[in-house]
């Protein structure tokens, strides 16, 4: 039987036995985030429960309210007051968190005085031009390092117009920056988009009242609030991947997670798994929500085209470890977006895997995985990157029985999942 130990910020796995249990995913972080900012914007109380317990989605709570949102615990959830935005007395940390910064400053381009948005050295390395550019068209004053390309950001705003919008990346934070920024505007603003993403920002604010319209590849607001709202967040599809892969990868496992989220835009990697042959079962248990359960089996190679890679964006490094253990090659198109997350998750991904003995490739903007790889244990370095953190550990599990695998930098996961370890060892009893 393997082990889970954590040491410090290093958590060592010793292949062996396999992952069995029923787990709920933690609350979904993309939703979180939507759901603490529509709260402020609304005027009067909401109550939010299951919200991800994750320090990214704490720093969008502690940013709403620096803004002058009251956010306090109630019973099973939080209660925020908001409708009342004012200028914040500093300058605004999200941590590691780029969803919180993009949204945020479509936020802070409607408001009339001046927020300063910044974060760790990760964030302030991302590229932020993606959201400056239209909120400056918007007629909001945007500055920053770099030349107004990168944070901290430092937003002036105010009178907006809307604006008609292609985000150059297919980028759900881009979208919903821009919405956001659309509810303070004068006129209509619209978020034309070639390659879907995952479309909370858009369903939430309809959910909630505001004025959106959906149709025909494009999103369009106008000026608006959502209404004070009852909201219990489902969870989060891409911490259910680490628990389905691991099962369908480690021999004797079966995993279910159950309240996992099951809008359009989140569920590409079941898609994925599904046609590398993994024996997954969904089954609805409510409006927003499903049941998973995957079962160990055998893997084959797979492609993914680079339409289907918003879909999964967050889900690669996991996948590919899949792929690495399945018969055949795989291939994951249209991955450039990869580069621009918590790390260049292209490059951690490729480091991982070589780590733990698969051989992969990058080529262009393709993932290539060779598969059939038998996994040893190794030595991964998280890059300060929660999921390749999740994905390597995944991977660990999966080596040859007895192989040990230290992921270093490991206190990266408590950006979206701080119980993953202890979710690990329910599955390992
Ligand atoms: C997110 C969108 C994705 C994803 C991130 C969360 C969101 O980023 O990687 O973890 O909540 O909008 P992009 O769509 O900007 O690539």
């Amino acid at each position: 039987m393997g082990s889970v130990t954590l040491s410090g910020d290093v958590l060592t796995v010793v292949a062996g036995g396999p992952l069995r249990g029923e787990l709920r995913a933690p609350g979904d972080k993309s939703i979180s985030h939507r759901a603490l900012m529509l709260a402020a914007l609304a005027d009067g109380d909401s109550h939010i429960s299951g919200l991800s317990d994750g320090a990214d989605v704490a720093a969008t709570a502690a940013a709403m309210k620096a803004l002058g949102a009251g956010v306090a615990p109630d019973g099973e959830g939080v209660r925020v007051s908001g409708g009342r935005l004012r200028a914040p007395a500093g300058p605004i940390d999200v941590g590691n968190s780029g969803t919180s910064i993009r949204l945020l400053a479509g936020i802070a381009a409607g408001c009339p005085f001046t927020t300063v948005i910044g974060g760790d050295a990760s964030v302030n390395r991302r590229p932020m031009d993606r959201v400056a550019v239209p909120l400056r068209l918007m007629g909001a004053d945007v500055d920053g390092a770099d030349g107004g390309r990168r944070a901290p950001l430092r937003i002036a705003g105010g009178e907006l117009s809307g604006i008609r919008w292609t985000p150059p990346a297919a980028s759900a934070q881009v979208k919903g920056a821009v919405l956001l920024a659309g509810l303070f505007a004068e006129g209509e603003t619209v978020v034309r988009e070639p390659i879907p993403t995952r479309a909370h920002t858009e369903e939430m604010l309809a959910a909630f009242g505001a004025d959106v319209r959906v149709a025909g590849g494009e999103v369009a607001v106008r000026a608006s609030r959502p209404a004070p709202f009852e909201f219990d967040v489902p969870g989060d599809p891409s911490a259910a991947a680490f628990w389905l892969v691991g099962a369908a990868v480690t021999p004797g496992s079966e995993v279910t997670v159950y309240d996992v989220y099951r809008g359009a835009g989140r569920d590409g990697f079941l898609r994925v798994l599904r046609r590398m042959g993994a024996e997954v079962s969904a089954v609805p248990t409510g409006r927003d929500r499903v049941r998973l359960t995957c079962r160990h089996g055998p893997l084959r190679g797979v492609t993914v085209a680079a339409r289907e890679a918003p879909d999964l964006i967050d889900e690669i490094p996991v996948l590919a470890v899949a792929a690495a253990l399945a018969e055949g090659p795989s291939r994951f198109e249209g991955l450039g977006e990869l580069r621009h997350k918590e790390s260049d998750r292209l490059r951690s991904t490729l480091a991982g895997l070589a780590a733990l003995g698969a051989a992969a490739e990058v080529d262009q903007q393709a993932l290539v995985v060779h598969g059939g790889a038998r996994l040893r244990g190794g030595s991964v370095d998280a890059a300060g990157d929660h999921r390749i953190a999740m994905a390597f550990c995944i991977g660990g599990l999966a080596a040859s029985e007895g192989d040990e695998t230290a992921v270093g930098g490991w206190g990266a996961v408590a950006t979206s999942y701080p119980g993953f370890v202890r979710d690990l060892a329910r599955c390992r009893t």
